[in-house]
């Protein structure tokens, strides 16, 4: 079996097939995912529903594997692997959470514009999402392309932008959602910001990519509000219809996307139904460490 793709979207998705991801993959496949990764950004397989453990030992073959936000603290985890992060909206037994929760709270945060993780550094690469149980509407997942972004910014924002950089901060998209009150000074210490160029080199294509999101909270040298008013506006750039997908859910679905050149976010559904994936998030990792393993 070799990896085959099927575009779905013209410039950055691609429906993914012709690989079993239970099984370690040879060298060579995993040579054809990572440049499909690089010519695309985003892939979607469709009936691969992984175990736990299976989707863990697949993400394993691209990198050591972040805990993302557990970090902070603060939550019980449902699932028993460090390795995965729930996206759920249910408790131990698998009911849906009251909407005061903490982790509904998150996954709503989650409906912001992000690239996973950005708030630390070194960075993530891929994001691994797989789909268990599926609300009745809704519960989407979108993605937009911020290599294409970049290429399409006037060149009088290019010019400004590319030496200036981001303060991301983890708790910023909560915060916006919620207010500062609900964290402790400890979990808001917990994880510091980091500081990213809003012009990125994607190391896979050598493209440039506009790197904003959610967890930038200001731009260096810049007042907050003028800083903020910018991180809008190119927010807005990097998720202009043409730059967009949609992905509609299926149980089995594993969709893998590049966090240094796009950014996703969730989509409403109703909260008194259960939605169930599991992620699994790669730190970057040197290709010539990555090519060796
Ligand atoms: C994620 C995420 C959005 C969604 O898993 O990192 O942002 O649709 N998910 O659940
Ligand atoms: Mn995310």
């Amino acid at each position: 079996m070799t990896l085959t793709l099927k575009p779905l979207h013209p410039v950055f998705v691609a429906e993914a097939s012709g690989l079993d991801l239970r099984q370690l993959l040879r060298a060579d496949d995993i040579t054809a995912l990572v440049a499909a990764m690089d010519r695309y950004a985003v892939l979607v397989f469709h009936d691969q529903p992984l175990s736990p453990q299976e989707q863990i030992r697949f993400a394993e073959q691209f990198g050591p594997l972040n805990p993302g936000l557990k970090q902070i603290g603060g939550q019980a985890q449902r699932l028993a692997e460090p390795a995965l992060i729930d996206i759920s909206n249910v408790d131990a037994d698998g009911r849906p959470l009251a909407r005061d929760a903490k982790k509904i709270i998150s996954g709503l945060a989650n409906q912001l514009w992000h690239s996973d993780s950005s708030f630390q550094s070194p960075a993530v690469s891929y994001s691994m999402l797989s789909a268990v149980r599926l609300p009745s509407w809704g519960g989407e997942t979108e993605f937009s392309d911020l290599r294409a972004a970049w290429d399409a910014l006037p060149e009088r924002l290019k010019r400004q932008v590319e030496s200036l950089e981001a303060e991301h901060f983890a708790l910023h998209s909560r915060i916006t959602i919620l207010g500062d009150s609900s964290y402790t000074p400890a979990q808001q210490a917990a994880l510091p910001p980091v500081v990213w160029p809003l012009c990125r080199l994607h190391p896979g294509s050598g493209r440039k990519s506009l790197f904003a999101g959610i967890h930038a909270q200001r731009i260096l040298g810049m007042g907050l509000a003028e800083g903020r008013m910018l991180l809008h506006d190119l927010l807005e750039y990097a998720t202009l219809p043409q730059f967009r997908w949609t992905h509609h859910w299926r149980v089995g679905d594993l969709v893998i996307w590049d966090n240094r050149c796009t950014l996703h976010r969730g989509r409403a559904y109703d909260l008194d139904e259960p939605r169930e994936l599991r992620r699994t998030t790669n730190d970057e990792v040197a290709r010539t460490d990555r090519a060796a393993a």
